[in-house]
């Protein structure tokens, strides 16, 4: 019998942004990246998880967003859970967010953070933040990062079992308050997931081995540039690693493009403020969303250039978030 009784908790996690960017698994089954890299976390944007066990065995009930959703990958996640609790019980998951989901800002590292902080508290499982780390990765890699606030970095790690593939802090974000404006171009869902867009990309992409083989140099400069605060050098190595990543997916047979031409508007007028002498550098994922991370100083005059951009539905002010937390549930 198991010794803990069914609970409920609720926890917070905000999106991350790869400035170094993770495209690509040496493992799929336990999500191990090829290549390390580096994020930052948000504020102000945030998926809220309560997740509630219920003695006895049947399926998982999900609610995202106020709408019952089908979640192989949560089921999976908690099954992480039971297994390490030891329990067989279901679980009542709802989840919601504050900023549109799966368009490319993160909802999977936000929400498998949460989901996984709010289910190891409900099972009464005191879990280090590393090992949370790994088990958020285990349910979506950008995850991992999401467990940490601030500048991030997730190890690729080298064991075959994945136990040194966690993520970590690198600075606080009280030592370096950068800012994001993340211009909205679409709301709509994205049509190649990022797991899938992986597997074609390392599958038929002819510059698989180069990206691999540049990360760790990339990974170095970065690094560095946080631990100087650096702006002029975290935004070269940033913008090369998001264009890099976009290369090799855009060479996969069919190649992918996440872009749209607000994306591309967007890319080249934060190009145009830094020639002016703004500190700002842009970065995309697999989406059309356009993140401008910029010195706190330069968001208003950021935020509003890309207003301007035609096709910007919406842009998001940010500043640097704290990691996954537990909160008093709305739903509780
Ligand atoms: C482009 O973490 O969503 O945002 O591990 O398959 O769930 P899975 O992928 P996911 O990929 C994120 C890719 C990226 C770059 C990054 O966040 O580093």
């Amino acid at each position: 019998m198991p010794a803990i009784a069914p609970g409920s908790a609720t926890a917070e996690a905000h999106p991350n942004i790869a400035l170094v960017k993770y495209w690509g698994k040496r493992d799929e089954a336990l999500n191990l990246p090829c290549v390390g890299s580096l994020s930052i976390t948000l504020d102000r944007i945030r998926t809220r998880t309560q997740v509630t066990f219920v003695a006895g065995a049947g399926a998982d009930g999900v609610q995202l967003n106020g709408k019952t959703s089908e979640s192989a990958r949560v089921g999976a996640g908690l099954d992480l859970l039971r297994a390490r609790a030891g329990v067989d019980w279901r679980a009542e998951v709802v989840s919601d967010n504050n900023f549109p989901t799966a368009a490319g800002l993160a909802s999977s590292a936000s929400g498998f953070a949460a989901l996984m902080l709010a289910g190891a508290q409900a099972l009464g499982l005191a879990l280090p933040p590393g090992e949370l780390s790994a088990l958020a990765r285990r349910c979506s890699g950008s995850a991992a990062r999401s467990i940490f606030g601030g500048f991030v970095e997730w190890a690729r790690g080298e064991c075959a079992d994945g136990r040194d593939s966690i993520a970590h802090p690198l600075l606080d974000r009280a030592e370096w308050p950068l800012a994001v404006a993340i211009a909205v171009t679409s709301v709509a869902a994205k049509s190649v997931s990022s797991t899938v867009g992986m597997r074609r990309t390392a599958a038929t992409s002819p510059f698989q081995g180069a990206w691999v083989a540049t990360q760790e140099a990339d990974l170095a400069a970065a690094r560095a540039a946080v631990a100087a605060h650096d702006f002029a050098r975290l935004a070269e190595v940033s913008e090369h690693s998001c264009l890099k990543m976009h290369a090799l997916a855009l060479a996969a047979r069919p190649g992918l493009i996440y872009w749209n031409g607000a994306t591309v508007a967007c890319m080249h007028r934060v190009r145009e403020l830094r020639g002016q002498g703004m500190p700002v550098f842009f970065t995309v994922d697999a989406g059309p969303q356009v993140k401008a991370v910029c010195l706190p100083e330069a968001l208003p005059a950021v935020a509003a250039a890309l207003r301007e951009v035609p096709g910007v539905l919406e842009v998001i002010e940010c500043g640097l978030g704290a990691g996954a937390h537990l909160v008093a549930g709305p739903h509780a």
